[in-house]
């Protein structure tokens, strides 16, 4: 009998092969030169181009919330019964689904993920050491080329590297895949993906994606780019020094305190 710990790790298993399979599936038709126009193309040209975008979207989305439904099934149990290994690569996979959800985002090239790719460039080119890792993202003649690279290979292979680490295994049942797709699917017949903002448009407000709405408020309430980093990365050392503490309660409520403060600073900080 599966608890329901067991039944999120898995559907979050699940969920995460469909995310990569829609991504392989979409990557044929996506070209970093012609960004926006080959995404319009998957959109309307492509027989069920628009299907399978849908899929890697939502799948995607339902992947992270199940991830961090999981963090906090795991956080809410008395005892960590891992090894400090299989902590760190569970950390480091968290991370990586970030920057991936985020990457994907900058990949749609529309005005919103044109925008969300400038701040990046100037988030690092402002924050110390990280304006090293700069030349990493921003090419010279094809915008979107490096984070392709970066969305559609390096990433999802540290990624499977960093799961592999933490779960010891890769495997996952057939029946959670088939429940994971038929809930993306189910989820992409009830709500639909936000639209595509043409370039050159004139709209009064470019939005992020939303697990990054209290970074982007910061910054227009003139934080400094360093703050802003060193306040993303505050859970992420919290998480890291909650397996070698004795005091994981006080982890707990401080990680609690972040979570609500970030989620005010997302809604009423416009
Ligand atoms: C678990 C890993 C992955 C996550 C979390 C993820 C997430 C995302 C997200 C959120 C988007 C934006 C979708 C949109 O708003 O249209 C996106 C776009 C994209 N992803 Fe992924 N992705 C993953 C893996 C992959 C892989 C393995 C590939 C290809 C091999 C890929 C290829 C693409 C492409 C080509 C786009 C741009 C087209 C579009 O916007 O639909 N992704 N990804």
């Amino acid at each position: 009998m599966l608890n329901t710990s067991r039944l999120v790790s898995y559907l979050t298993m699940g969920l995460f092969f469909i995310s990569l399979l829609s991504g392989f599936i979409v990557a044929f038709a996506y070209h970093p030169s012609l960004a926006f126009q080959s995404v319009q193309k998957i959109n309307f040209l492509i027989p069920y181009g628009l299907f399978f975008r849908k899929l890697h979207y939502f799948s995607s989305e339902a992947f992270t919330l199940f991830l961090l439904l999981h963090v906090v099934y795991e956080l809410s149990k008395q005892r960590v019964k891992i090894s400090s290994s299989s902590w760190n690569y569970s950390i480091l996979a968290l991370v990586l689904v970030i920057i991936l959800m985020f990457s994907g985002f900058v990949l749609k090239a529309d005005a919103s993920g044109k925008a969300a790719a400038e701040v990046t460039f100037n988030l690092l080119k402002e924050t110390p050491i990280l304006s090293n890792f700069l030349a990493l993202l921003k090419d010279s003649s094809i915008f979107y080329y490096k984070f392709f690279i970066w969305h559609i290979l390096f990433l999802p292979i540290i990624l499977l590297y960093a799961i592999y680490k933490h779960t010891n295994t890769l495997q996952t049942r057939i029946e959670f895949i088939s429940t994971a797709l038929g809930v993306t699917i189910l989820t992409l017949l009830i709500f639909s993906m936000p639209k595509d903002i043409v370039l050159g448009v004139d709209v009064k407000h470019l939005s992020s994606p939303w697990f990054f709405l209290g970074a982007e408020n910061l910054l227009a309430k003139s934080w400094s780019p360093l703050s802003v980093n060193l306040f993303l990365a505050t859970p992420f050392l919290f998480l890291i020094l909650y397996f070698y503490t004795k005091h994981k309660n006080i982890i707990k409520v401080l990680l609690a305190l972040w979570l609500i403060v970030y989620i005010l600073i997302s809604i009423l900080l416009k």
